[in-house]
């Protein structure tokens, strides 16, 4: 693209400014800001209306979850089915580990974050030592599929490969990618994070499949025999992978995904929960719970929306490639971006200063035409690290490990 043919896209998207330092930059430096221009949708930053973002719901109802005394009872059954699937090859997992992880507040990427205190405890480590158990289970490794980000591919794959991916076999760990977005300020203008760069974040979570298939790498997986992803969070450090329990119960009630979920420890707690939408399966994130939702009971008078998803989910891959070229909704989320100043120095705000725009993977569920909610048991599998202290922090993980016997 040449400096015309760009100058003519960015009118056309309101975004003129992105060549403010043109006359300025080397000619490597112009040849990168006009490829980054090319490449870039700004298609996103019309759906900003007035700054704020509008996101209609149609009539949620309350959906069954397999609860614990039902798991229990099936629980042998179900393990051999799972057993059997993941023996057979039929079971690979996806880490996203592409976020940025803004709220923990460091610039490495989350999963080298160590969580030790008499030793070293990387979160990743943490990840793999779950895996193992399974791998030991079945006497099969699991093919292990990593999405990172522009932001962290580099950092991850050195790390894992410094650290001999902690006993993980590397043939059967492959990395891939997720997209970039634009990223503005309130009016949808986007930002410049250097003279020649527009500043960008990982696209949300919810690219995944669609990044997996880009790389090539969800083609391969079918082509090797792979029938069931099981797609998980980086930053759960007692994260179940590939559970035979869950994997058989999927595949045993013939769904097309299935859902770990867990009781909420309270009525407004910062969780999406399962749900029917339209009557189709849904997640309805926490902040668009009303009160009346919030409160609602079902026919049995038990709270109707009380199971909240916890990022693992073991998605159906021939139902995947049927919604692979649909797009799923955009979240508008509000976040503190490096950004260059009016003097066109690099600026890293203290706080939120524009909008990044995310796809997220709980909007695929949406996409499925059935889902098992599967409860796990809280306390044994559900300790993410999202913030530094209080809810959801190292320190809230640590003890949880504790109280599972994981020595940290
Ligand atoms: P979060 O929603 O916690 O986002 O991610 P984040 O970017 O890691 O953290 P904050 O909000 O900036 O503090 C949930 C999971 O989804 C992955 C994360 O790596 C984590 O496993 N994720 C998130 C991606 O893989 N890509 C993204 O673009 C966003």
């Amino acid at each position: 693209m040449n400096y015309e043919q760009a100058a003519a896209k960015l009118r056309e998207a309101g975004q003129e400014h992105v060549l403010k330092y043109y006359e300025e930059l080397t000619p490597r430096q112009k040849e990168q800001l006009l490829a980054q221009i090319e490449t870039t949708d700004f298609s996103s930053l019309a759906s900003l209306k007035d700054g704020k973002h509008e996101n209609g719901r149609g009539v949620i109802t309350p959906l069954g979850v397999m609860q614990l005394p039902r798991i229990r009872e099936r629980q042998k059954e179900f393990r051999k089915i799972g057993l059997d699937a993941i023996r057979k090859g039929k079971v690979g997992a996806v880490l996203l580990a592409g976020g940025m992880g803004t709220r923990l507040g460091s610039d490495d990427p989350k999963g080298m974050y160590n969580i030790g205190l008499t030793r070293d405890v990387y979160i990743f480590q943490r990840l793999i030592e779950n895996l193992m158990d399974v791998v030991r289970q079945a006497d099969a490794y699991i093919p292990l599929y990593v999405m990172t980000s522009d932001k962290n591919h580099e950092a991850t794959i050195g790390f894992l490969k410094e650290h001999d991916y902690f006993g993980y076999p590397e043939e059967s760990v492959t990395f891939f990618m997720q997209e970039m977005a634009p990223a503005c300020d309130y009016q949808g203008k986007v930002y410049l994070e250097e003279k020649w760069k527009i500043s960008t974040s990982p696209n949300g979570n919810g690219g995944w499949y669609t990044s997996m298939h880009k790389w090539g790498v969800a083609q391969k997986a079918m082509a090797d025999g792979v029938e069931w992803l099981n797609v998980f969070a980086v930053d759960n450090v007692l994260q179940r992978i590939a559970d035979p329990c869950f994997v058989g119960a999927v595949i045993d009630g013939a769904c097309e995904v299935g859902a770990k979920v867990v009781r909420k420890c309270a009525p407004d707690e910062k969780i999406g929960v399962v749900c029917l939408e339209d009557g189709r399966p849904s997640i309805v994130e926490y902040y668009e719970l009303t009160e009346e939702l919030m409160n609602a009971r079902d026919e049995n008078g038990d709270p109707a929306y009380y199971f909240g998803v916890i990022l693992n989910y073991l998605f159906r891959i021939d139902a995947l490639e049927k919604i692979r070229e649909r797009n799923l909704p955009l979240h508008i989320v509000e976040k503190k971006i490096p950004c260059l100043n009016e003097a066109g120095e690099k600026a890293r705000p203290q706080e939120p200063n524009g909008y990044k725009f995310e796809q997220l993977v709980l909007d695929m569920i949406h996409e499925m035409d059935s889902c098992l909610s599967f409860e796990v048991e809280r306390n044994r599998e559900f300790a993410p690290i999202k913030n530094r202290t209080g809810i959801d922090s190292v320190e809230s993980a640590r003890a949880l490990c504790k109280e599972n016997g994981i020595v940290l």
